[in-house]
């Protein structure tokens, strides 16, 4: 049923990208289209199609997507049904594609996707479908599914043309006519596998799962899969996980889940007591959730905890006091003021991209922009202007405070002159924009790719 499936996708991969190509457009008649220059990548890196699909396996296993559903989102077949809403939310987020604040940027579709289409045809068909899909929408992963499904066909060229390997390699297996459709599964597994390069497990757990692999009769290539740490949310994996729990001592069927056997394996772990913490509290409540009799699965619902917390690292970070930071204002707060504050002051897009670039020219919205934003970080307030502490402890690393306030003030008072009979906008935007434009333009430019 599972392998039927990733079959028929593989089938309708291929009738996709053979009806794409024969689809010609013609736009000799169409009107003249606007110019835009074209897109700038200072601020946006490229993924490469590995990126890709390792974004795509992350997102699918992190949503616990059933396996099956793989080949047909990478055949760009996206249901409308919750799971795949936010799967399509995940995936372009990750790829600095969509935000939920700015929506999609047409700009970095065009460079991941577009494939040396030409940009101005390409921006305006974007800018036509974006602005029939973006209402405003309660779900934050529904409103991203309506705006990126105006770019699927540019996804699944940009797949399809990726992809002709892999094709090649499941057509030949499809020819052969033997029990294929158990092997393709495992083919797409192998070939999906290394993509996912991950820490490989400790020697012990990885011997461990060898021996289960080979002991369940589960084809050998997925071990190319846990020997990168990749553990899909299929059955098969999951029998496999307790299998080699129990061998390497973090599972046991009458016990459950036992930490201290991956705290052997994981020594950071053992020094981690607020890891330990997350993962018992995470593996009790989900094997709560699994239906009793089936051990695999809660055998494998601990694990996946100990995955999770593994993600963010252990150790290092142990006794950390509550951080003083927290006050001040962190990076994606800091881009999220940007995007709302645009919003609030009804900031055309090409201003807005240039905001993103850390370039605020002094036009009247932009001022009246600087002031939002200030206000909004707290950096700045229309009776006491900017607060040079908060900025110092934003801005700072690296000089004294004195030296920092030293300069700061001097800059307030050199443009005090200016703003005798201004409105608070050329106020807020002479004394916390123009006298800490550097700092301001360089934080946005550092963290422009880390816009969630
Ligand atoms: C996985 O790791 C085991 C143990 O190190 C090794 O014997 C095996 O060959 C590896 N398999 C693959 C496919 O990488
Ligand atoms: C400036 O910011 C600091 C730190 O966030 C805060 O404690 C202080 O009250 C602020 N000062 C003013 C004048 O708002």
């Amino acid at each position: 049923m599972k392998s039927l499936s990733i079959g028929s996708a593989i089938v309708l991969l291929v009738l996709v990208a053979a009806s794409e190509s024969a689809k010609t457009e013609s736009t000799i008649f169409g009107p003249q289209p606007m110019q835009y220059p074209m897109p700038a990548t200072s601020t946006f890196i490229v993924s490469d199609f590995l990126q890709f699909l390792q974004t795509a396996v992350t997102c699918f296993n992190k949503l616990r997507i059933p396996e099956e559903r793989f080949p047909l989102y990478l055949a760009g077949v996206f249901p409308n049904c919750p799971e795949t809403q936010c799967f399509v939310r995940c995936l372009s987020a990750n790829l600095n594609l969509y935000c939920d604040e700015t929506g999609s940027d047409i700009d970095r579709h065009y460079l991941q996707y577009g494939l040396g289409q030409d940009y101005n045809c390409f921006r305006q068909k974007a800018e036509q479908c974006l602005a029939a899909n973006t209402s405003p929408c309660n779900d934050p992963c529904e409103a991203a599914y309506k705006q990126e499904l105006c770019f699927l066909e540019e996804f699944r060229k940009y797949v399809d043309s990726n992809m002709n390997s892999l094709i090649a390699a499941v057509a030949v297996e499809k020819t052969e006519n033997n029990p294929v459709y158990y092997n393709m599964n495992c083919r797409l597994a192998s070939a999906l596998a290394p993509f996912g390069t991950r820490d490989p497990p400790p020697g012990p757990l990885r011997e461990a799962q060898t021996a289960c692999v080979k002991y369940l009769g589960i084809c050998k290539t997925r071990l190319v899969q846990y020997n990168n740490s990749i553990y899909p949310t299929d059955h098969d994996t999951m029998c496999m996980v307790r299998c080699a729990g129990i061998i390497v001592g973090f599972w046991d069927d009458s016990q459950g889940f036992k930490l201290e056997g991956l705290m052997q394996l994981y020594p950071q772990l053992a020094a981690d007591s607020r890891a330990q913490q997350q993962i018992l509290s995470c593996a009790e409540q989900r094997i709560a959730t699994c239906p009793p009799p089936d051990t695999c699965a809660k055998a494998y619902n601990a694990f996946r905890c100990f995955l999770d917390a593994q993600k963010h690292g252990f150790g290092v970070r142990e006794p950390q006091p509550e951080e003083p930071m927290s006050t001040v204002v962190d990076a994606q707060e800091f881009m999220r003021s940007i995007s709302i504050c645009s919003k609030i002051q009804r900031i055309p897009k090409n201003l807005q991209d240039l905001y993103l670039q850390g370039v605020f020219p002094n036009d009247e919205k932009t001022r009246g922009f600087m002031r939002c934003f200030g206000i909004r970080t707290e950096l700045y307030d229309d009776m006491q202007g900017p607060n040079i502490s908060r900025l110092y402890r934003l801005f700072g690393t690296g000089q004294s405070e004195t030296e920092f306030r030293r300069k700061a003030e001097l800059c307030i008072k050199a443009n005090q002159p200016l703003l005798d009979g201004q409105d608070k906008n050329v106020k807020a935007y002479r004394t916390l924009y123009l006298c800490f434009s550097k700092q301001i333009t360089a934080f946005i430019r550092a963290n422009a790719n880390a816009m969630p």
